[in-house]
């Protein structure tokens, strides 16, 4: 089976790569020249670990391939999915679907035999419809349910962990509605379907809506915990405590549940806005997630103020500017609200995250970011510094060797240095005795306990 991936950029390249490991023909498209060049020679343009070793495998079995040229790996494909960008549009938060429709446009240019045609990018309800109709508006010479289908293949990838997630999925949603569409996607997840993995098919409207219903709970759950945590604080209780015992009930789950600075990344804060948006358009707004869109803002922010608040002085270090761990993503990250905000506030900043020590990667970072200072680790950053604020749990700041950080920084007697640890991954315990003044997020203080 041949499949052609519009689309070399994250989630292209993941799922490429995976369909290639399974043993299908793979043809990754994209329009950017430089990306497939370095692509041919198994460069990869983004972090994700396990990517790069995958895509050589890929080359050298020669069964993936990368090209800019889409007309020949759409004729000879029986798959097409379009995995193109589909960011928020600026003013009204509504998925932006201009690469989308374009490539739906250029696709049925080239289609020859019976060919499914997939939407992978997340994509708002009624969009792969419409990717139908401009197919067919385009070649009036097509009949959809005979030379073509159109179907919905949302993914449910975390950054960073994306490889094990397409080969171990919770679940794989398939929103196709002729028996052909089926059976064909139906053997493109064969070797998922024999690792017993559930494989739900739906019509394709309840496909597309499945993405952004995970999505938005997901980011509901988060924003839940965050504001729990805001409780504890106050009331002396401990948030990781709480959040361990109410997702021990089994209809409430343990993921999902670790409060911190406010989610980031490409996927929470877009999709629930393009829901949020969607709903509205239906004349049924979702109250629900307009109000998470607005406690995730507004939890950024309130991070911000706390350390203004707690510190005295004038330097601050931050460690890890991604919204999570293991990627090198900075879309939405709460470090690009936390770290203007001090900047306003007079802090001068110091950042080190592992990604980004580099000089390279300070380049890259460097569209997103003022007058910052790089670091080359996290002693170095800590380096005359008055706080310390971990924003990212990367593996490598959970065993900080704290009397040398300490060292480094400004202090005196009387106003010992902060370790502000906005992902809980010390314990005050642990912290105080290297002589910081230790804060976390919605947890009670030894002061507050004894
Ligand atoms: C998310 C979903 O988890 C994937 O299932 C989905 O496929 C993907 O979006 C997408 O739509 O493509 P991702 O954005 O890579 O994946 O990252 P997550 O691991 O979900 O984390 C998102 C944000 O939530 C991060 O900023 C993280 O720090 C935060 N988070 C996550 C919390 O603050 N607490 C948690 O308990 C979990």
């Amino acid at each position: 089976m041949r499949v052609a991936i519009i689309g070399s950029g994250y989630v292209g390249l993941v799922t490429g790569s995976c369909f290639c490991e399974f043993g299908f023909n793979v043809t990754s498209i994209d329009n950017d020249i430089n990306k497939i060049e370095r692509l041919k020679k198994g460069e990869i343009p983004i972090y994700e670990p396990g990517l790069e070793a995958l895509v050589q495998q890929g080359l050298n079995s020669g069964r993936l391939s990368f090209t800019t040229e889409i007309s020949e790996a759409v004729s000879n494909a029986d798959i097409v999915m379009i995995a193109v960008g589909t960011p928020s549009r600026r003013g009204d938060g509504h998925a932006d679907l201009t690469y989308v429709f374009e490539a739906a446009k250029q696709v049925a240019q080239h289609l020859k035999d019976y060919t499914v045609v997939v939407t992978k990018s997340t994509v708002p309800v009624g969009t792969s419809r419409k990717v139908a109709q401009i197919i067919q508006e385009t070649r009036l010479d097509l009949t959809i349910g005979k030379d073509f289908d159109v179907a919905s293949n949302p993914e449910f990838l975390r950054e960073g962990s994306a490889i094990t997630d397409f080969m171990r999925p919770d679940r794989v949603v398939i929103g196709a509605e002729s028996e052909n569409a089926r059976k064909i996607l139906q053997e493109l997840y064969r070797p998922l379907y024999l690792r017993e993995t559930p494989i739900v098919f739906t019509n394709i409207e309840t496909a597309e809506l499945i993405k952004y219903a995970s999505n938005g709970f997901l980011a509901m759950k988060i924003a839940f915990i965050n504001q729990i945590a805001d409780i504890c604080e106050q009331a002396g209780a401990d948030v990781q405590d709480v959040a361990k015992a109410v997702g021990l009930d089994g209809r409430i789950g343990r993921k999902f549940l670790h409060a911190g600075p406010g989610y980031g990344g490409s996927c929470f804060p877009k999709d629930t806005l393009a829901l949020a948006q969607t709903a509205r358009q239906l004349g049924t707004p979702m109250s629900l997630i307009e109000a998470v869109v607005e406690a995730n803002d507004q939890r950024k922010l309130s991070m911000a103020e706390r350390i203004i608040k707690a510190v005295k002085g004038k330097k601050i270090a931050i460690l890890g500017i991604t919204f999570k761990p293991n990627t090198d993503d900075l879309r939405d990250a709460p470090s690009l609200v936390i770290i203007p905000e001090l900047q306003k506030a007079g802090f001068s900043i110091n950042v080190y995250d592992p990604l980004y020590n580099a000089n390279q990667g300070q380049a890259e970072a460097k569209p997103y970011f003022s007058n910052i200072e790089w670091s080359e680790n996290p002693y170095h950053a800590a380096e005359n510094a008055d706080a310390v604020i971990i924003l990212t749990e990367w593996n490598e700041f959970r065993a900080l060797d704290l009397k040398r950080l300490n060292q480094q920084m400004n202090k005196t007697k009387e106003n010992l240095p902060h370790l502000i640890d906005f992902r809980n991954i010390y314990n005050e315990a642990d912290v105080t005795p290297h002589g910081f003044q230790y804060s976390s997020i919605g947890r009670p203080s030894l002061k507050s306990v004894a």
